[in-house]
């Protein structure tokens, strides 16, 4: 079975979570696409929801799906948030970012009563930090912000190369939001939610890809079946 097929299945077992009338949110990436796709189909076929996109990937896919969106302008909170995940550890601490879209991620699920996460086995880690760190931050003063974040690293006892994210025309790699995306290659992070604490008060700092206490459980798909993890 690809990978592919793992990360549909997974985005299937969250789709069994979803009612009528729900107000939900739409992850981004390889595995919320197939969600979108999935939940498209039963939208088609009579179930009414209405979604927030936490993209402008995710919102041109699931207007071709058909799914009926919104904006946390017109709506209070949702019921649920599927998105994947670049890392989950056992507390249900994500890396999320690899595809740049962390920062209205974060928002999204910050508005949601339940978040699940979908994924296939292989974003399943004892400790965060294998994958590299996603940073978004202000092209203003980055060197200063670069300057902060090596001294965060170091009260975390982390060192590691920082690289700011290319675009496939080779410039930086610009997000949805207008920001950059810095690459930190940290290695294992003892602790995740101390590193997200001290990201947050750096002023370059707009969001950052560490999820502390958001995911509400995990649905993780491999080749023997699938295995779903409610937060303790
Ligand atoms: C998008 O910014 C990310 O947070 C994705 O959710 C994450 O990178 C997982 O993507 P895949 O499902 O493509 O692995």
């Amino acid at each position: 079975m690809s990978m592919d097929e793992l990360k549909r299945q997974a985005a299937a077992r969250a789709l069994e979570q979803v009612g009528d009338g729900m107000k939900l949110g739409l992850g981004t990436g390889s595995t919320a696409r197939h969600f979108v796709e999935l939940l498209g189909e039963r939208v088609g076929a009579g179930l009414k929801v209405i979604g927030v996109p936490t993209s402008e990937a995710t919102r041109v896919d699931a207007e071709r799906c058909g799914i009926p969106l919104t904006t946390l302008d017109d709506i209070d909170r949702l019921d649920l948030t599927v998105d994947g995940a670049d890392e989950v550890d056992p507390a249900l601490n994500l890396i999320k970012g690899g595809g740049g879209a962390l920062l209205r991620e974060k928002i999204v699920a910050a508005a949601s009563d339940r978040m699940i996460v979908i994924a296939d086995e292989s974003k399943w880690v004892e400790a965060l930090g294998r994958f590299p760190l996603p940073i978004e931050v202000i092209p203003f003063g980055l060197s200063a912000t670069l300057r902060a974040l090596t001294l965060a690293f170091a009260e975390c006892g982390l060192s590691g190369q920082m690289t700011v994210r290319k675009g496939g025309d080779g410039h930086a790699f610009v997000t949805d939001g207008g920001h950059w995306i810095v690459d930190a290659r940290l290695g294992r992070i003892a602790d995740a939610p101390h590193l997200s604490r001290l990201l947050n008060s750096i002023p370059g700092v707009v969001e950052h890809g560490l999820f502390i206490g958001l995911a509400s459980a995990v649905v993780l798909a491999g080749l023997q079946g699938i295995r779903v993890v409610e937060r303790p």
